[in-house]
Formats: C-alpha cells, structure tokens, sequence
C-alpha cells in the first residue's frame, strides 16, 4: 500500500530534534517526547551547555531565564525551524534575528492570565497591609499582644486603582478589583470599551494615572521601550500612600529609585514578583520597609504552568508539521 501523505508527514516529523534548552514540565513534554525525539537540559544548564546541545535542532524549547540571540540560534544552524518560549513574555528572545533566519518564535498566552492577575492582587494586598512584616514580627516572637498603633496599613476598598497596560492580565486584574467599588483608571495603546462599559474605567496617560492612583498596578512587557518607565520622576508623581504592585518585567521598575521611595516614606508600599536581573535582586529590597516579594511566581498554579508546558508543545508541533502554531508572536 503507498504510504498516504499524512504517513509521510508525521515521518518527516519523527524525526526532528527538539532540544529543551532547561525545563519543560512532563504535561508539555511527554505530548513531544510521543512524537519526537527530545533532549532536555534541565535548570542547570549552563550557556555552553545549551551552545552545544543546540547544534541541529529543529526546535528549541527556551524561557525567560536566558537569551535567545542570533549566537544561540547560529549554535542550532539552519535547521531551527522554531523557539518555542515558555512563557508569554519574550523579551528574551531577539525577534529580529530570529526573523533574519527564518525561525518561527512562538509563546503560551492566555493560560497565565487568571495566575498572574491573582497574583498581583495578592501582592497589592500583602503590601498594602504589610502582610510581610507583620508575619516577620509574630515568628520572631514580637507579637507582644493586640497593639492599636502596630502593623496598620491601607485599605484598598473605595481605592482609585490604576492599571498600566491594559493587555490581558491587566484586563483581568482590573475585574478582580472591580469590588473594591473606588476608581478605575487604565493606560493603553488603544482604548478597551470593554473595560469602560464593564468596569466604569477610565483610560489616561501614564502620569494622570500614577498621580490619581492609590494602587498600581503594572502589566506592561519587558525590553529596551518599556525600561525604567518607573523612575525616580515618575515616583515622585506618585502618593505617598500609593501601593506599586508589579507582576510584569523588572526591567520596568528603577530598582534603586525605589527602594529610597520606600525608605525615605514617599511611597505607602510595593509588591513585586520580578526584578532587574533576577534571580540576582538588589540587597535594598531585602531590608526596605513595607514590601512584599515574590520569586517571580506570576503564573506558578498547578494548572497553568501545566497549560502553557502543553502550548509550547502544540506550538512546537504545529510548525514542525508545518502548520500554522496557535500562538506566532
Ligand atoms: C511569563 O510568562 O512571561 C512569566 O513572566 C513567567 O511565567
């Protein structure tokens, strides 16, 4: 019997060489392992490490612990058919030379929304009752009884809640406030009517935003635009009450800038999940006062991290049988 085309398709496809650059959970990576063949590196894995194991791969699985750049890519040769990012940011990866040599770069949208807008809203309440300090202080034994003056914080109730980068998980956090019955502000490229009919939200530029917000909350990529857009100037526009909560890229946020706002009282309090150089994060943040941080955990369910290891494998599949994957970025 010829064999049919879709015999000779999922063939060719045995036959590719997937290589996870570090961790790929067993959800996404079992549906591969079924099909192709497939190294995986680990944490660990050191750049040469990946340098080597890139050579030949028709697919490379990456996250956003390390760059993907023209040398990585070059490493893999001109068989790399796509980068595959766990995640839905990808700053890391650099799309232009990925462009340039005709390799597809997909991500996994969608599966970490309700994650990470959770996650903020924890955060924004962690920080704005200084969750942190308070657990600090009854571990270590200074809980000395019900004190009227210790461990106040801000409510967020009736707060003006703003949110920068009204993209999907921004849109999600601005529903899971919407209780909170105060304000709502958004910035945005283009305007959400969705987000205006729904949650009576206001779209402003970014200084009206951080200037009328008790809480914010940032949503915005990574990369070279969106850099240090909070920075000592935009700080100082800021209440000194407001609650800067930030799930999206370190890179926003002026480390230094800051952790002297906290110190020196001209901000209520922040929550983060990312860091400028993480898992590296400046000492400051360590000792500021009224801070509540997280290891970069935004999408860390059970049932997300699960989802996006099973997008990737589906984008990954996708193009290595030459179709369109559901997610191109
Ligand atoms: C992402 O997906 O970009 C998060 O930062 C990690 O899950």
């Amino acid at each position: 019997m010829a064999p049919s085309t879709t015999c000779s398709v999922r063939l060719v496809s045995e036959k590719s060489r997937i290589v996870i650059l570090r961790e790929l959970l067993a959800a996404g990576r079992e549906q591969l392992e079924e099909r192709f063949e497939v190294e995986s590196l680990g944490l660990d894995a050191t750049r040469p490490e990946m340098l080597a194991a890139a050579k030949g791969a028709d697919a490379l699985v990456s996250d956003l612990t390390f760059s993907v750049d023209g040398e990585l890519l070059d490493a893999a040769g001109p068989g790399l058919k796509v980068v595959a990012n766990y995640g839905v940011g990808y700053d890391n990866v650099d799309l232009e030379a990925s462009a340039s040599r005709g390799v597809t770069v997909t991500n996994t949208p969608d599966a970490l929304t309700n994650a990470t807008a959770e996650l903020a809203l924890a955060l924004a309440m962690a920080a704005a009752r200084d969750l942190p300090q308070a657990e600090e202080d009854l571990r270590a034994g200074r809980w000395k009884g019900w004190d009227p003056r210790r461990w106040r914080g801000f409510e967020l109730s009736g707060a003006t809640i703003g949110v920068v980068g009204a993209g999907r998980i921004g849109a999600r956090f601005m529903e899971l406030v919407s209780g909170f019955g105060g304000d709502r502000l958004y910035t945005s490229r283009s305007p959400k009517s969705e987000l205006e009919s729904r949650h009576a939200a206001e779209r402003v530029d970014l200084d009206e935003l951080l200037s009328r917000s008790d809480l914010i909350s940032l949503h915005l990529p990574g990369g070279a635009g969106t850099r240090h857009l909070i920075d000592e100037q935009a700080l100082g526009l800021m209440k000194p009450t407001a609650v800067l909560v930030n799930t999206g890229r370190g890179t926003l946020i002026d480390s230094k800038a800051l952790i002297h706002a906290l110190e020196e009282d001209r901000l209520g309090a922040a929550g983060l999940d990312v860091f400028e150089g993480e898992p590296a994060l400046d000492p400051g943040f360590l000792t500021a006062p009224r801070v509540a941080l997280a290891p970069h955990i935004g999408s860390a369910t059970y049932r997300s991290r699960d989802e996006m290891a099973r997008i990737v494998a589906a984008n990954v599949t996708a193009v290595l049988e030459g179709r369109e994957p559901p997610n191109r970025v």
